[in-house]
This record gives structure tokens, sequence and C-alpha cells, in this order.
């Protein structure tokens, strides 16, 4: 199955929680290339924030607190789009009030927050989702069809990297906000090991804690005894790397371009001398994801077949334990005596 049409998927009202920086991509991609629109928008730090974001994007309606945009009643839809200290916090507001989620990646800060977010969802009957965009573009499609298909045989080796430099912005240094490269960057290349073999039976991690507490990058090996693979993954916040990635299988390889979380071209070769080129390049890309939630709460699914609320639980658990291993604790955090820091 390729990627559904985005504009295909039925209409619906997005609120938005958080004036920030990925708010407008993710307008953008509503506004101009789906059937649904963007009513609202909230700051939590001031109306005036809110309504330069609703002047700028043009959305109608400005609220000054996440609580006055959750009780519009023409609101259907909310995204949550502020840092990963605070995605649980609005996002179980947002339940709460009835409302749908979508919820920005890193789904949470750490299992504990995710798991409360899942339990409140299926409680309330609400759909949620991680905003893992990469999941629906039409090229990881194409990638999951032609793995399962057998076109480079069986998976042997993944190896995935995300670099950006990142040394100016102030939130990816704050450890109060969840910063660093892990949760930002790093989950990338682990949704993307993820969505291909699954959840590794063994993980070794390497990271470079920097002063202010966080990681500037991480290095991950992720063995799947049982599958015969392992994946080599890799993320930085303090210089651009190729973001490339690479799948070796025993009949032969796949390698996509640069950036291969982002709409983007992939070329498959095969040991039997054959190759072909996919081009999975588009505008924008959020379009996908926000197409998603509307097809599934449209059909009245609580959970999205494409990335489900267990394949967020597994990615948290698996940065949890990478974070345990280079020692990364973010101040809200507060493990007891002989507790695992996160
Ligand atoms: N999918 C992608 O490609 C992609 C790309 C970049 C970022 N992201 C994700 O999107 C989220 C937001 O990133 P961003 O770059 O948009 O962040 P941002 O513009 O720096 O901040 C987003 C919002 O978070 C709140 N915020 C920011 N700094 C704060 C602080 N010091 N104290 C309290 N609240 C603060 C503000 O909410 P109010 O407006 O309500 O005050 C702000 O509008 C992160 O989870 C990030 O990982 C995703």
């Amino acid at each position: 199955m390729s990627a559904p049409l985005p504009m295909s998927a039925p209409a619906f009202r997005w609120g938005i929680l958080g004036a920030g920086g990925i708010a407008r991509k993710f307008t953008d991609a509503v506004t101009q290339h789906t059937a649904s629109e963007v009513v609202a928008v909230a700051a939590a730090s001031g109306v005036e924030r809110a309504q330069a974001f609703a002047d700028e994007m043009g959305v109608p309606k400005a609220y000054g607190s996440y609580e006055q945009l959750l009780a519009d009643p023409h609101v259907d839809l909310v995204y949550v789009a502020t840092t990963h200290n605070n995605h649980h916090g609005p996002a179980l507001l947002a339940i709460e009030a009835g409302k749908h989620v979508l919820v920005e990646k890193a789904f949470t800060q750490n299992e504990k927050q995710a798991q409360l977010v899942v339990d409140a969802a299926r409680a309330k009957g609400v759909f949620v989702m991680e905003a893992m965009w990469a999941r629906h573009l039409p090229h990881q499609y194409a990638l999951r069809e032609l793995i399962a298909r057998g076109e480079i045989g069986e998976i042997v080796s993944v190896q995935a990297d995300h670099g950006q430099a990142l040394s100016h912005v102030e939130r990816m240094w704050n450890p109060a906000l969840a910063g660093g490269a892990l949760l930002d960057l790093g989950v990338y290349p682990i949704a993307f090991a993820h969505d291909l073999l699954g959840v590794p039976d063994s993980i070794t991690s390497v990271g470079r804690l920097r002063e202010t507490g966080v990681d500037g990058a991480v290095s991950m090996v992720f063995d799947y005894a049982s599958l015969g693979a392992q994946a080599s993954l890799t993320t930085t916040m303090e210089a651009r790397t190729p973001c490339v990635a690479l799948i070796g299988g025993t009949e032969g390889f796949v390698t996509v371009d640069r950036t291969f979380y982002n709409p983007t071209t992939f070329t498959v070769t095969r040991d039997d001398g054959t190759s072909w080129t996919y081009d999975g390049t588009v505008p924008n890309g959020f379009q996908f994801e926000a197409a998603e939630v509307a097809r599934c709460v449209d059909a009245g699914l609580a959970e999205s077949p494409v990335h489900t609320l267990e394949q967020s639980l597994e990615i948290m658990r698996i940065m949890d334990e990478v974070r345990n291993q280079i020692g990364l604790i973010y101040p809200n955090e507060h493990p007891g005596p002989g507790d695992p820091l996160v």
C-alpha cells in the first residue's frame, strides 16, 4: 500500500498548543496540503505570542492559555507542539477535554510520562498519536513494502545518523526543557530502526554529556539476536551530518538519501545486478501525519495502525535505556537509591 493522499482525508478543525517554530510548519502543511484547517492557536506564555502566530499564519483565533483553546467547541483535533519536558502535560489536558491529540516527537520525556498519556487516552476513548511524521511519508511506505516483499532478502544491518548544528538553539542546551540530541534528533534513527526491526534484544550506547548536562552526541548499537540483525545509530546536535540511512539485506541493500526522515529518494541495489530508485520528495511532509489523524478519527479509531501507541511506548522505553546507559537525567526526574535514572 502506498501512502494515502493527504488531500483525500476528511476535513477537521485543528487547534495548536504552543506557538513556536514547528507549529508554523505544521500549520503550513495543514493549510496548504490537506482539506482541514487550523482554527486556533494557544500560547502558555501569553496571548501576544499566540496572536503574532495567528496573524503571521492566518489562523482565526488566538488564546493566551491552553485551557481556553481546549474549551473551544469548534476545535476537533489538537496538535501539541511544545518542548519535550512539556508534551505530556498539554496532552493530558487535551485528553481530559475530550479532544483527539497529535503529540510532537519525542512523544514524552520518558516512558512513565508516555504511559500516563496512553492510559488517559484509552480511559477517555480519544485518539492519540505521536507525531513521528517520517512513518507516514511516501518513501517510508515504499521502504516497508519493498522489505516485506523480500526485495533485499532478510535485513542484516541498519545504519542511520541524524546530526544538526544546533549550538545556537537555546532549548537544545536546556536540561529543564529536556534538551539534547537524543530526544530531539536521535529519536529519528531510533524510530527508523524500530520501524524496520522492532524492539532490540540488547542496546549498547555511548553518550557525550555537555556542560549543561544535556547530551551533545550519542552513538548506539542495537542487537536483534532473534533476527540476526544489528542497527548502528548516531546523533549529534553539534554538527551537520549526512543524515542518510542504509539498510543491508541478504539479497541487496537500500540507500536512503539525505535527509532520510524528510520526504526523500532512495535506491535499491540488488545482488542480482538490478537497481531502481524511488522518488518520494514532496513539499513540507507534515500533511501525511495530519491526514493520518483525520482518517483515523473519522473512522472512529483510538490509535493509528501505522504508528501505534504501543510502538511509541517501545520507542520511549528504548530511549530510557539509552539514557540510563549514558547517565542522562533531567532536573525533574528524581531516582531513588538503586533505581534506574528514568
Ligand atoms: N517534526 C519535526 O520535524 C520537528 C522539528 C523541530 C522540532 N520538533 C519538535 O517540536 C517540539 C517544539 O519544537 P520547536 O522547535 O517548535 O520549539 P520552540 O519553538 O522553541 O518552542 C515551542 C513552544 O514551547 C514552549 N516553550 C519554548 N521554550 C520554552 C521555555 N523556555 N519555557 C516554557 N515553554 C517554552 C512555547 O510554548 P507557548 O507558545 O505556549 O508559550 C513555545 O512556543 C519539540 O518537541 C521538537 O522535538 C519537531
